[in-house]
């Protein structure tokens, strides 16, 4: 099959490397002339595990390609992916599809024969329909099938998530189209890969409906680990406790310092949005929302506890500003909360992340950014863990604390145990335990 991915950023390239390690002749498409040239010259623009070396291999192959321009792709395609972003759109939170119909766009003015037209993006129900009247209206000639194909991966984990899926959803009525899907899924299909054929409707909901129940467990466990610490209880040992019941599962029940990300955020938000429109609201997911924003801005508040005394003029050490680790994403990360709210109470603010610093840089004034773990807690008052990545489970406890002015920790990820972080000598807070 040939593949034209419209959109090279996480979602885009991750996708498009996939399918091209799956046998396809793939094209992956960006705007962002920088990002093309980066692929071109063999870097990749994002940090994930894994992408370099698939994007050699099948670059080496022979079947996998970055332009800036789309039509040769397009023309020779079977299948066109959409993979732009869909961020919120300011004021309303619906979901912002101008990049999304530009691309349609684009699209409709290039196609040769009969083509799929994929929404990979994360699109609000009947945005399926709006492509479909795009192109109508620019190629009434066009034999194009509009197909829904959300997507599931984890940035941190994409490669692994795109090839070995707990399923794949293809919204799609077309019998022809059907074919095509199944043909360019066929090494899952192989696995057994459930992959699941629905309305296009039903499954652009689907992707929501699945990232606001995800969104809704994070914060349900947030809450019973506030509860927790108001009766004595260990939210971790309750996690364990409930999580064992096939019925609840115990993935995404982590307490910590509220959900963030590329897509939690303005998902929930979206899907709010469509709920609200089509008179049939969401208040389990509102309240969700709702939650979840005051609890990233309590955070500062959680800090200040742990040392009993205001905030102002205290060094803070912080460690991990990306949203999950093993990505250089900092969008909506929960630090983008944290460290402006400790500021405002006049603390300082030192910090280190292994990877999204450069991102971190344009996204919050007054951080003095160190280059390790150890250089954020040298002369800290308070060292906060707000992002657990691995190397900062294993850290040089001593050291951390002949280097700190006083060894006041506060786990955000619950990466410690409490017994022994007392016995080490330190002051220690982490979420929901005693
Ligand atoms: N990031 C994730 O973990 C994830 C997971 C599942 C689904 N999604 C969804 O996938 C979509 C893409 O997300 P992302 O994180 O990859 O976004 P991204 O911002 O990393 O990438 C989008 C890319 O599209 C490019 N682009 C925009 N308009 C274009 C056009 N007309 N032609 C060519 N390129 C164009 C941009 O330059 C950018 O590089 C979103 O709808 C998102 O909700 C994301």
């Amino acid at each position: 099959m040939h593949v034209a991915m419209i959109g090279t950023g996480y979602v885009g390239l991750v996708s498009g490397a996939c399918f091209a390690d799956f046998g396809h002749t793939v094209t992956c498409i960006d705007k962002d002339a920088d990002k093309i040239a980066r692929l071109q010259a063999g870097g990749v623009p994002i940090f994930e595990p894994g992408p370099e070396t698939l994007v050699a291999q099948n670059v080496k192959a022979g079947r996998l390609f970055f332009s800036t321009e789309a039509s040769e792709a397009v023309r020779g395609a079977d299948a066109v992916f959409i993979a732009v972003g869909t961020p919120s759109r300011r004021g309303d939170g619906h979901a912002d599809l101008s990049y999304v119909y530009a691309a349609a766009e684009e699209v409709a003015g290039l196609v040769e024969g009969f083509t799929l037209v994929v929404t990979k993006s994360t699109v609000p129900v009947g945005t399926g329909d709006e492509i479909e009247a795009i192109f109508k209206r620019v190629r009434p000639d066009a034999d194009v099938a509009v197909v829904s194909n959300p997507e599931f991966l984890r940035e941190g984990a994409a490669i692994e998530d795109f090839k070995r899926p707990d399923r794949v959803v293809v919204g799609v009525t077309d019998d022809r189209a059907r074919e095509v899907m199944r043909e360019l899924y066929r090494p899952l299909y192989l696995n057994e890969t459930p992959i699941i054929f629905t309305g296009r409707r039903t499954s652009e909901l689907i992707k929501y409906a699945a990232n606001a129940f995800l969104a809704m467990k994070i914060t349900y466990i947030n809450e019973i680990a506030d509860l927790c610490e108001a009766v004595g209880a260990d939210v971790q040992q309750v996690a364990r406790g409930i999580g064992l019941d096939n019925r609840i599962g115990g993935k995404f029940l982590n307490a910590g310092p509220g959900y963030g990300g590329s897509c939690f955020p303005k998902d929930t938000l979206a899907l709010v949005r469509t709920a609200r429109d089509a008179g049939a609201p969401m208040e389990l997911i509102e309240t969700t929302v709702k939650v979840n924003d005051a609890r990233k801005k309590a955070m500062a508040e959680k800090v200040g506890r742990a040392v009993e005394a205001e905030l102002a003029g205290l060094t803070v050490g912080v460690l991990g500003l990306t949203f999950i680790p093993n990505t250089d994403d900092m969008r909506d990360a929960p630090s983008l909360d944290i460290v402006p709210a400790l500021q405002a109470r006049g603390a300082k603010v030192q910090a280190f992340d292994p990877e999204g610093t450069h991102e971190a840089r344009q996204l919050l004034r007054d951080v003095v950014f160190k280059s390790d773990p150890y250089d954020a807690a040298e002369g800290a008052d308070i060292l906060v863990i707000i992002t657990e990545w691995d190397q900062f489970r294993a850290l040089d406890l001593d050291r951390i604390k002949l280097l700190m002015n006083r060894p006041v920790m506060v786990d955000l990820r619950n990466i410690y145990k409490p017994d022994d972080m007392r016995a080490r000598g330190f002051t220690y807070t982490s979420v929901g335990r005693a």
